[in-house]
């Protein structure tokens, strides 16, 4: 039987949705930071094949998601194109910055980047042959402007303004970064779908700071454009794009850039969400991720609502933005239960 996250990309009505959920691989299940201290830190875990894949098979395992997620990160393409990366405890990514013409000529080729990203595709392998049957798996990278962000900036910003002042003062060497990001991204989620991949999902976390017609040419084009050449490539293999904070953005986002599912975060009320971007295509959303640490009815009543406003149409129910290391999985189990039940 076809799986029930693929019933629901291919735009099925199901009576019960699809469930999984951003970071479910993460610090708030102990047996994350058991494998993560095994394997001494967060990248090393991630170039760990055999790691990698456990820690992408612990919430299966926990939980029985429909989907499971390939354990890596959006920031391992800047690092394959030749960036440096690494995390300060407790306070997130750091790379080197691109400023100008100089840090853009440094970079490496879209060809270039497989030997950095060859255990990736030996985790997809490995999740490919140990998933349970009826458990998709889905791959992922972020989407150029979102990773442009952190190669500008070398670091997480609030309102990604290194990014917006490259862009504004320099805009030929600020479009030559997203189409690098875009052509490595394409040549990495190829692999990713050869290797066994069923699905690939295009981050786009910073996509709400782009107004106007730097979205169309930033968060749209981008978008669109690797889309367009996975399509040809791999013709059956449905993406998931997910412009966070795009509001109005959602908006035909699926039928401009030809992605099967637009996931929308939990600014927008899934009521809203419904009527405006599920008329045209399958929605993946949108439960507060707050309610996995605070629980309790005000959890259940919160999923219920996501459940009943988008029962009408094809929808992957999913929060708005990834669990916290603070979140309790007790009330991850209980939002898969108020979901099937
Ligand atoms: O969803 C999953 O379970 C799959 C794995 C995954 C991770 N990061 C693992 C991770 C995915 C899909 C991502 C995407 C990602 N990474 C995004 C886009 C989605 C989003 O959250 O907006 C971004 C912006 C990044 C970059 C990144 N990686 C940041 C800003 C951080 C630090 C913030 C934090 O939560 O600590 C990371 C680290 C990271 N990526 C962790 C995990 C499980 C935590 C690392 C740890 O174990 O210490």
């Amino acid at each position: 039987m076809t799986k029930l996250l693929m019933r629901a990309l291919a735009g099925e009505v199901l009576r019960v949705p699809p469930i999984w959920m951003m970071r479910q691989a993460g610090r708030y299940l102990p047996e994350y930071r058991a494998t993560r201290a095994q394997a001494g830190d967060f990248l090393k875990l991630c170039y760990n094949p055999e790691l990698a894949a456990e820690v992408t098979l612990q919430p299966i395992r926990r939980f029985g998601f429909d989907a499971a997620i390939l354990f890596a990160d959006i920031l391992l393409v800047p690092q394959a194109l030749g960036a440096d990366l690494w995390f300060e405890n407790g306070e997130g990514p750091r790379l080197s910055t691109i400023t100008g013409p100089e840090g853009l000529r440094a970079l490496k080729g879209q060809d270039d980047i497989h030997d950095r990203l060859a255990p990736i595709y030996e985790t997809v392998r490995i999740l490919a042959r140990e998933l349970p049957a009826d458990t998709a798996l889905i791959g992922f990278a972020g989407a150029p402007w979102t990773v442009a962000t952190y190669m500008i900036a070398g670091r997480g910003t609030p309102d990604q303004g290194p990014a917006h002042l490259l862009k504004n003062a320099d805009r030929e060497t600020f479009s030559a970064l997203i189409d690098r990001v875009a052509e490595a991204t394409i040549e990495y989620l190829s692999m990713q779908i050869s290797a066994g991949a069923e699905v690939v999902k295009l981050f786009d976390s910073w996509a709400g700071s782009l107004k106007g017609a730097d979205f169309d040419d930033f968060a749209v084009a981008p978008v669109k454009r690797i889309i367009t050449a996975l399509k040809a490539r791999h013709p059956g293999v449905p993406i998931i794009a997910f412009p966070r904070e795009a509001g109005a953005g959602y908006i035909g986002f699926a039928a401009k850039t030809g992605a099967d599912c637009v996931a929308v975060d939990n600014s927008v009320s899934p009521e809203w969400a419904a009527a405006e971007v599920q008329k045209s295509g399958c929605v993946q959303g949108n439960l507060a991720p707050g309610h996995m640490v605070s629980g309790g009815q005000e959890l259940v009543e919160a999923a219920q609502r996501v459940v009943r406003a988008f029962a009408g149409g094809p929808h992957i129910f999913n929060l708005g933005h990834g669990i916290t290391p603070d979140a309790d999985p007790d009330n991850v189990a209980l939002m898969i239960e108020t979901v099937r039940a």
